[in-house]
């Protein structure tokens, strides 16, 4: 599994660098958005959706563009994620955030950037126009008001205060949770598939994008910035809510664990062996140490 996705991170690096590599002026913006993209991320999110055109029997080819794009959607969460007036973090990906690399307005209008070119990239997929369309929809609605920034706006609002469980869910599922729906679902409407093997991969997404965010509060308790190249800690100084601040840490982890079986459980029981990398990506979700 590790050289599989090293060899599928490969593949999209190649196509984020190549896209990157279109934009130079004003060189500022350019240079930002390489700088906020091309540093070492894991590439989650497109390596989803090539696994799963593979497991849906189409050419990896599809999907480079729009991945590229639902991962510079991502990198821009990010950047805006990091800037004073959010989480206010110095490093991500092991190096200075973007804002304290180029300055605050300056890393406003990177994210703005990358947000925008995104839709560029997914309307370059080399696939029919009805589909295009159809994901342009998905891709704005999961990263918008219904999906990261709606998750991203309860996050913020929630810090220093005790909330439900429905509200934490909400903010689990929304600020990252969508954004690895996104390439799952996206493979779906690549491949034209509907009925029980699409509901089944939308619910194996909504999964393991929860237990995605679940390891992420864990690990701001208890990776290292070494590994993680972003700081430890954040969530308590800002007084987050997260799974460990409100069930505590043994219960959190039972929770995960939870989530990640029963997300292998219904791949298995619809696709059997075919289903063997994105079970194995679920547990590397869980055992994941950056
Ligand atoms: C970090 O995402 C932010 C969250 C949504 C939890 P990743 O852990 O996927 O970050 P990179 O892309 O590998 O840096
Ligand atoms: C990340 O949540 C959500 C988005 C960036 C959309 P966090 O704030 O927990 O992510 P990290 O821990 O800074 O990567
Ligand atoms: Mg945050
Ligand atoms: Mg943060
Ligand atoms: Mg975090």
């Amino acid at each position: 599994m590790k050289k599989y996705l090293e060899e599928k991170k490969n593949r999209v690096d190649q196509a984020l660098k190549e896209y990157l590599e279109e934009l130079h002026y004003p060189s500022i913006i350019a240079n930002g958005m390489k700088y906020s993209v091309l540093n070492g991320g894991k590439r989650l999110r497109p390596i989803l959706l090539l696994m799963t055109l593979e497991l849906l029997d189409i050419e990896e080819e599809k999907g480079l563009s729009i991945g590229s794009g639902i991962e510079f959607i991502h990198s821009y969460s990010l950047v805006h994620d990091d800037l004073p007036a959010l989480d206010n973090d110095e490093y991500r990906r092991g190096q200075l955030t973007t804002h304290r690399k180029y300055g605050e307005a300056e890393a406003i209008l990177i994210g703005d950037a990358l947000l925008t070119h995104s839709f560029n990239l997914v309307a370059r997929a080399n696939i029919e126009p009805k589909k295009v369309v159809e994901l342009m929809k998905l891709v704005s609605n999961y990263s918008g008001v219904n999906g990261m920034i709606g998750g991203q706006m309860v996050d913020i609002e929630s810090e220093g205060k005790k909330i439900d469980l429905p509200t934490l869910q909400y903010i689990h599922t929304h600020k990252t949770g969508k954004l690895l729906m996104l390439p799952i679902e996206c493979g779906c409407i690549i491949a034209g598939i509907e009925g029980v093997k699409k509901e089944v991969l939308k619910r194996y997404a909504e999964l393991i994008g929860l237990a995605f965010q679940i390891k992420d509060d864990i690990l701001d308790i208890e990776g290292t910035f070494e590994e993680l190249g972003k700081p430890i800690g954040s969530d308590i100084e800002l007084e987050k809510s997260t799974y460990p601040s409100i069930f505590g840490m043994e219960k959190t982890k039972e929770i995960l664990e939870e989530k990640v079986e029963e997300a292998k459980k219904i791949m298995f029981d619809t696709f059997g062996e075919k289903a063997r990398k994105h079970m194995e990506l679920a547990n590397y979700i869980k055992n994941r140490r950056k």
